[in-house]
């Protein structure tokens, strides 16, 4: 019985993991251990030896029961230090760097705009990107033949429903909902089957209209150079006379070409001027559409977001503002 605590003793203080001490456990208290062979040579003995002997049998069972539970504690506690020490973070090693996102050259185009109008009093509005036909063209003046429904330009979802392809359709939604007067700019998404260095199927805009009583060519003239100058700085405006439905006077403004400062480079053909807007005094026949008293009229134009940003930042290809490389979208912040 001595030989085999001692064997036990041995074992056990060099046991360094569960797995150890289920093995050691096995052999002495298994059913072919060696505690359980004691017990079988008990059968030889008299009444009284077998008594003392039984007690001493059990004594050490319950010795190396004991032993076991403590090590296999101790083993659990190693192992708990260990990886609490694996896993403990050193404060005193020198922060990771925090990166800090950009607000995109279009949102920031974007929001350069609005602060300009609101400074002069308009409101911002929201329109719609999935748009009837009637909002997209026919309220806006823009009769069932006319080019700009052609199917090449537009994104139809159905005969009546498709992606808008400007934000004018803006305007209706405004004077159906408030009555005159209205001032408000309004930017979004609109959508054209068009992709090449200047054209994106999917791009910006930004919408604007004035309603108010008395309202000249002048106020208008005065309101979009005073915004262009703002934006551009201190550049040359013009206004030329163009067409569209939806106005009449229409006009196109240019700016001097901030690129070549008007001497004429590829970018303005060699014009020295770079065309910048669309405008005009909103067309008796979208007021009458919208119901607005006729002693009410105004101003409209319209404006291609990107265009602004490429012009302002010198970007000469479109796709950069949609591909998010972070390179270029990094140089904005
Ligand atoms: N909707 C026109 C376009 O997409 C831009 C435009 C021109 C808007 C004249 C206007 C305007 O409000 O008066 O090309």
């Amino acid at each position: 019985m001595y030989h085999i605590k001692k064997e036990f003793e041995a074992l056990i203080a060099d046991a360094k993991t569960e797995e150890d001490i289920k093995q050691i456990k096995a052999k002495f208290l298994g059913k072919k251990g060696k505690v359980s062979e004691l017990f079988k040579q008990m059968g030889g003995l008299g009444d009284e030896q077998k008594k003392e002997f039984g007690k001493n049998i059990n004594k050490l069972k319950q010795y190396i029961e004991d032993s076991l539970t403590n090590k296999q504690t101790q083993i659990k506690e190693i192992r708990k230090k260990e990886s609490l020490e694996k896993e403990s973070i050193d404060v005193t090693l020198p922060a990771r760097r925090g990166f800090l996102g950009s607000i995109h050259p279009i949102t920031k185009t974007i929001i350069e705009i609005e602060d300009i109008f609101k400074s002069m009093g308009f409101d911002v509005e929201t329109g719609y990107e999935i748009e009837f036909d009637r909002y997209n063209f026919e309220m806006l003046n823009i009769p069932k033949e006319h080019p700009a429904r052609d199917m090449q330009d537009t994104f139809y979802i159905n005969d009546n429903v498709l992606l808008r392809t400007h934000t004018s359709p803006t305007q209706i939604r405004v004077m159906e909902s408030k009555k005159p007067p209205v001032m408000f700019i309004s930017p979004g998404k609109v959508y054209r089957r068009d992709s090449d260095i200047t054209h994106s199927p999917m791009f910006h805009q930004v919408e604007g209209l004035l309603i108010d009583k008395d309202i000249h060519f002048s106020d208008l003239k005065g309101v979009l150079s005073d915004f262009l100058k703002i934006f551009f700085g201190d550049v040359p405006v013009r206004f030329r006379p163009s067409y569209f439905p939806f106005t009449e006077p229409s006009a196109e403004v240019d700016i001097g070409c901030i690129i070549c400062g008007g001497k004429g480079c590829r970018v303005c053909s060699n014009t020295g001027y770079l065309e910048v807007l669309g405008c005009g005094m909103v067309h008796p026949n979208v007021l009458k559409n919208v119901n607005y008293p006729d002693e009410y009229n105004g101003f409209a134009f319209g404006l291609g977001v990107e265009r602004f940003a490429m012009l302002k930042y010198g970007i000469d290809n479109i796709k950069l503002f949609f591909e998010n490389d972070i390179r270029f979208l990094k140089q904005f912040s």
